[in-house]
């Protein structure tokens, strides 16, 4: 392709920078298998594919700091989501259309073999009365998996295809698939007048000229305000509308104040284009989850990959990084008793080395750690049984030292579960605790925890609930150790993480 000989100045500085800074990052000091930047910012995963045989993920990148700026996509490609390579930039923010960022959106492969990006462009407007204000738009670009041209006809989806009363500020993250009969439709966020999300829907025949077809789905501001990075699949015979929402009210131990995932599961009529809503839940129930996409793996598996992290906490590290901002784990999605459930994508099993088990653990009223049970990239199953009746409480603590640790406790009769980082080594006054309502049977409960050096990632009875977040403890505190108020009865699973 000639346009790839002409990359802009914004693009080739960019991949210049990258490639010096990131030399100075070791690699122990960032996660082992989790995504993070090449150097400096990440946020959204965008563009999850799978193109010519590999995995690709970019994201939402601000090479040059650790904090958000403009928006660049990195890009990385792995064969199993768990080894990464890092690639080129591929995206600047260098056009009339984008040059206030590149933000999230898909990636697709077309019938030719080209890979098509499709994002929202930010460029600005004077207002009426003389302000500026954001304009978002959504544009394309072309490219064979390492450089992307933008396409000269940008951009492709503006304000003048939103229906009446819709923002052209907030309009954005584009997630485009194709039909089984060639066409091409995406799903978009956007804001309506009374301030709420919307995701609306849209169909070209040629990827360039789209029209609208309907709001797929509206928020009335019933879970949060802004919706953001619509993601719409079916999945176990039901269809799933993932979504995040900006503004979280709480609703129970459900939904939590904040930004947040949830995701609408019902019937898509794919002729209407209208999305008719069942059942909502919430996708994480942690601390630090967000804008998640999703992919269809080769051999048909839903894989969901999130940013691991939050926008009230993001900005506020009191130090300087390298690097900032990591991806989830990815996670199989599935329908259990008609709740979306999550477990490890099979392929971390292949990391697990230096296996201990430990059956029939009892516990009562002390402190227990367990020989060769200790890490920071860990995979943790345990299983927590009551012994002689109710127990009151159960902690298991990890990225523990003398001065550290990270905590989940469970409550059997408040059936709570809680995860509580207060004591990781944060400076910050940023939420620390988290809760999740979780069934269990007299106190019985299953437990897998995902250690990565700056994250853990908890799964609870197989998949039912998920509460994830960052811990920025120093990697030397890694040792675990369990507790029971009352008497428990554990069985213990752990293997090292290696790659
Ligand atoms: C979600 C989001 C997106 C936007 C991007 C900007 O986290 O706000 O809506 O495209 O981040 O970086």
């Amino acid at each position: 392709m000639d346009e790839l000989n002409t990359l802009s100045r914004a693009m080739l500085d960019a991949r210049h920078y990258e490639t010096n800074q990131s030399a100075f990052i070791m690699p122990e000091d960032r996660p082992a298998f989790h995504l993070s930047p090449r150097v400096g910012w990440m946020n959204d995963p965008n563009g999850f594919s799978f193109y010519n045989g590999q995995y690709h993920l970019f994201y939402q990148y601000h090479p040059y700091d650790s904090h958000w700026g403009p928006m660049h996509w990195g890009h990385a490609v792995s064969s199993d989501l768990l080894h990464w390579e890092y690639l080129p930039a591929a995206l600047a923010p260098d056009m009339p259309y984008d040059y206030g960022g590149c933000f999230s959106g898909t990636a697709l492969t077309l019938p030719d073999g080209r890979h098509a990006l499709m994002y929202t462009g930010v460029a600005d407007k004077i207002t009426r009365h003389g302000g500026r204000q954001q304009v978002q738009t959504q544009n394309l670009a072309f490219g064979d998996g390492l450089n992307y041209a933008k396409f000269p006809g940008n951009p492709v989806i503006t304000a003048e295809d939103l229906p009446a009363g819709a923002s052209d500020e907030h309009f954005r993250d584009p997630k485009l698939w194709q039909e089984p009969d060639g066409r091409y439709r995406c799903v978009i966020a956007s804001r309506d007048n009374e301030g709420g999300g919307q995701v609306l829907l849209y169909e070209s025949e040629d990827l360039v000229s789209w029209r609208l077809i309907r709001k797929a789905a509206e928020n009335h501001n019933r879970l949060g305000l802004m919706w953001e990075c619509p993601d719409l699949f079916r999945l176990d015979g039901q269809d799933v509308l993932l979504v995040s929402a900006q503004d979280m009210l709480p609703q129970g131990f459900e939904y939590h104040n904040g930004d947040g995932v949830f995701c609408l599961i019902g019937t898509f009529d794919p002729e209407s284009g209208e999305f008719r809503e069942r059942a909502n839940q919430a996708v994480d129930y942690g601390i630090d989850f967000y804008a998640p996409q999703t992919i269809l793996t080769p051999d048909g598996r839903r894989v969901m990959v999130g940013w691991l992290m939050n926008w009230d906490t993001c900005n506020q590290h009191y130090r300087n990084y390298p690097w900032f901002g990591q991806m989830s784990l990815p996670r199989e999605l599935f329908f259990r008793d008609g709740v979306l459930c999550q477990r490890p994508i099979r392929e971390l099993e292949q990391l697990r080395a230096d296996r201990v088990c430990c059956e029939n653990v009892e516990i009562r009223g002390e402190k227990v750690s367990l020989p060769g049970v200790d890490g920071r990239q860990l995979d943790l199953e345990l299983e927590v049984f009551p012994l002689d009746g109710p127990y009151q409480r159960f902690s298991v603590w990890f990225a523990q030292d003398e001065q550290f640790h990270t905590g989940v406790s469970f409550r059997p009769h408040e059936s709570v579960l809680k995860i509580d980082r207060k004591f990781s080594g944060s400076r910050r006054a940023i939420i620390h605790q988290r809760r999740a309502k979780v069934a269990h049977k007299n106190g019985a409960i299953r437990l897998r925890l995902i250690l990565d050096r700056f994250s853990a990632e908890v799964f609870v009875n197989d998949g039912e609930k998920v509460m994830s977040l960052a811990v920025d403890t120093p990697v030397t505190a890694d040792r675990i150790s369990f507790f029971a108020d009352g008497a428990v009865r554990l069985n213990v699973k752990a293997s090292h993480l290696t790659k």
